[in-house]
């Protein structure tokens, strides 16, 4: 019989990468999709016609054990959350409650539904994965980050991405649950959403180039990513859930590029002279930013055997002949119609 996965958070784009690359391991794939008429859903259909449905919302438990029950996976991937930082200051006990708080929720769900208490054996359960993010490491202690960095979140989004990977490593030795969390660097696509900076300037470079636009707004241009491609990232996923030991690894490709070498590279990809467009403004800039981070993926590499396939010029340049198809099309990023 089809391994089962249950995907949350799965009409964003690691979500749409993740149910790609596991309908092609053979498995059949579900993802907890919220609200009652999401457009989002529909734009994830189009292009995954076999991902099943199941309605549920992070901030609802019921919702969650219903949907544990309903497709009774062997894997979840808890990929759902307000994933923005600047929304984090913004709406901060939303991001708390969605970010950390849901992931208490998802393991309560699968605890509940396989049955496993305290003292009691977790085989045959359910694998947890839960995407913790680099962003947990804000002002870095050490460079690069490993798994064994301090954190120091500069954001309440950062904070509750704590929150959700000390509480599943708590559920891991408090329950025996196969429960891991991955640290993943920051991971682009041409699905990226556009309020992120590298989709924000792949847009922006492919609207100054078809005259739809005369000027890209920016803030910190210093600061420093390490950026890899969402494609690889969602392998490293899967093969943290296959592993004997349920451990936690950092995902990212060791190099990092400022912002302002992202958008050299961006511009250069269109042919375009960057600093005839590239506006900067202050209001852009974030209460407390992360200056920069960068990976140390040695123990993905060496246990998992992950590597990262796609270099930043090419992602880049990607990215930019992505946004140039769709804009020449006739496409609008903002009507989430179309996905490549
Ligand atoms: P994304 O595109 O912003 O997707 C976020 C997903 O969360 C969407 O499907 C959204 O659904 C869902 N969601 C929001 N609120 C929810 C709720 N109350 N209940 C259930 N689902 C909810 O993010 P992504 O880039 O794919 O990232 C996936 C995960 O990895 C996130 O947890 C993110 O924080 C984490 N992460 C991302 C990166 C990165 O660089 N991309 C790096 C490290 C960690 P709607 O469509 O309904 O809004
Ligand atoms: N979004 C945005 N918009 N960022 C800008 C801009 C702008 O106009 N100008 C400069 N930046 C800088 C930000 O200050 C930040 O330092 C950097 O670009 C990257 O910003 P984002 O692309 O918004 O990503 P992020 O690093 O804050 O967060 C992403 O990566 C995390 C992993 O490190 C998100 O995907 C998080 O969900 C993820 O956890």
């Amino acid at each position: 019989m089809a391994r089962r996965a249950l995907i949350t958070g799965i009409t964003g784009q690691d979500g749409s990468y993740l149910a790609e690359y596991l309908l092609g391991q053979g498995y059949e794939v579900w993802g907890l999709a919220r609200g009652q008429a999401n457009p989002r859903v529909s734009r994830l259909r189009k292009l995954l016609a076999d991902v099943q449905v199941v309605r549920g919302d992070l901030l609802d438990q019921g919702s969650l054990i219903s949907a544990v029950e309903r497709v009774q996976p062997d894997e979840v991937y808890n990929l759902g959350a307000i994933s923005f930082v600047p929304m984090s200051w913004e709406q901060a006990e939303l991001t708390a409650e969605v970010t950390g708080m849901g992931v208490l929720r998802m393991l309560e769900a699968i605890r509940v539904c396989s049955g496993v208490s305290r003292g009691s054996a977790a085989s045959g359960q359910i694998r947890f994965y839960q995407a913790s993010s680099s962003e947990m490491f804000g002002q870095v202690s050490e460079t690069p980050q490993t798994e064994r960095t301090a954190f120091h979140p500069r954001s309440p989004y950062g904070v509750a991405k704590a929150y959700g990977h000390f509480l599943t490593q708590n559920y891991r030795e408090s329950y025996g649950m196969y429960a891991v969390s991955g640290i993943l660097f920051n991971h682009e696509s041409p699905r990226r959403g556009a309020e992120f900076v590298t989709r924000k300037v792949s847009l922006g470079v492919a609207r100054i180039k078809l005259g739809l636009d005369t000027e890209l707004r920016l803030g910190n241009l210093e600061a420093r990513r390490d950026w890899g491609f969402a494609g690889d990232y969602v392998r490293a996923m899967h093969l943290m859930l296959q592993a004997g030991t349920p451990e936690d690894y950092v995902i990212g490709t060791g190099r990092m590029k400022s912002v302002r070498e992202l958008v050299q590279a961006a511009f250069a990809a269109a042919s375009l002279d960057w600093e005839q467009y590239v506006v900067t403004d202050q209001a852009l800039h974030r209460p407390a930013e992360v200056d920069l981070l960068c990976a140390d993926p040695k123990k993905a590499q060496v246990q998992l055997g992950w590597e990262p396939t796609m270099p930043f010029d090419e992602l880049v340049a990607t990215m930019v002949e992505a946004d140039l198809r769709l804009l020449s099309n006739g496409g609008d990023p903002d009507q989430d119609s179309s996905w490549p």
